[in-house]
């Protein structure tokens, strides 16, 4: 692949205080992005001032939503290095999700390197605080201008980096959350596993109903039957049942495979635990709860790290987990995690890349 043409920013903008940062709402002086069209492949790699650009309102993208994004994440640690957390398997993760929407795929060493050389560029903008990071989101987009519904010849690739604190206004605080029923995810067959735009679009309305009547975000169950917990909101979902892990199996194409799911799995084996990935259904949960077996319930994202679900409402039931504060397990998961990103622990799975 060609080389990284860079331009940088006459006007570089100042640096947010940390302690006010929330999500995703400051971006930082540079982009990258590249360009795909039938005859060229990938190309015109460049770095340049993050920006506007002016595109025309035909373009297949405003129309069929035939676009894809990654969320992944940097951290300074201890020793003040830039360091990205497991980026190969979001960059694997984004082609999973290209195939699905009939977008060419990306080389990964090079998006890697990529992203590594915007990284380098930015890092006096990555935040150091615990609970703080630089968000990186890679997306592509479809860019003919066609209003016919067909798979677009030409895309653009972008990544731009966002310095975070907390995803939620409740910062690391337990969230409220809502069951519903009435709203359907994704089905079988659906885009429920792919990081496509039209999954966040679609949930945005039964969110709308959980925020009015005070929840933060929604559970979704399976589109079928409304038995089985698939995921929530932005966060797939873990279940601490009688000392053991249990969250929703990928087995069904409908949802997220989030990296954070698979770094908590992971994790949660090595110190110990027994997790299980399976169908489980809300009867189940409810039921372990009525028994004195539900533990802890624990989200779990990039955006959101490790957040606690402190109520879960589901019909005309409302149950407080772990009296609403954050559960043993949840914070020996945050902590080993987050250890693991801020460098105070090393790194035994190969997850950290150093910029
Ligand atoms: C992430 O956790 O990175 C996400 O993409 C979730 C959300 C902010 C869309």
């Amino acid at each position: 692949m060609e080389e990284i043409k860079v331009i940088k920013t006459q006007n570089p903008k100042e640096k947010p205080r940390e302690e006010e940062l929330a999500f995703g709402n400051i971006f930082t002086d540079h982009m990258f992005v590249m360009d795909y069209n039938p005859e060229k492949g990938w190309h015109d790699a460049r770095i340049i001032p993050y920006g506007s650009s002016e595109y025309e309102p035909s373009l297949m993208v405003f129309h069929y939503g035939q676009a894809i994004f990654e969320g992944m994440k940097a951290y300074k640690n201890t020793k003040g290095e830039a360091v990205i957390f497991r980026p190969r398997d979001g960059f694997l993760r984004l082609n999973r999700s290209a195939e699905r929407l009939c977008i060419p795929k990306i080389d990964v060493d090079f998006a890697i390197s990529a992203l590594k050389e915007l990284v380098d560029i930015e890092r006096d903008w990555i935040p150091k605080s615990k609970g703080t990071a630089l968000y990186i989101r890679p997306f592509v987009i479809s860019t003919d201008s066609s209003l016919g519904v067909r798979e677009s010849n030409t895309y653009r690739f972008f990544i731009i980096l966002s310095p975070v604190g907390a995803y939620y206004a409740e910062g690391f605080k337990p969230v409220k959350i809502y069951v519903t029923e009435k709203h359907s995810r994704a089905a079988k067959g659906g885009t429920g596993a792919a990081k496509t735009p039209g999954n966040y679009a679609a949930s945005l309305y039964a969110g709308k109903v959980a925020k009015e009547k005070g929840y933060t975000q929604v559970l979704w169950l399976d589109a079928c039957k409304h038995k089985y917990v698939e995921e929530v909101g932005t966060m797939n979902i873990f279940f601490k049942i009688d000392g053991k892990l249990v969250t929703p199996t990928l087995e069904t194409g409908t949802i997220l495979p989030g990296i954070t799911r698979d770094s908590v799995i992971k994790m949660a084996k090595r110190l110990g635990y027994e997790v299980e990935e399976r169908l489980i259904s809300i009867d189940e949960v409810f039921k372990s709860y009525d028994e004195g077996k539900l533990e802890e319930v624990f989200g779990t994202g990039t955006a959101a790290v490790i957040s606690p679900v402190g109520t879960l409402a589901w019909r005309d039931r409302e149950i407080l987990i772990n009296d609403g504060k954050m559960g043993e397990t949840s914070k020996e998961l945050y902590e080993n995690i987050t250890a693991i990103q801020y460098g105070t622990k090393e790194d035994p799975f190969g997850w950290i890349e150093k910029v």
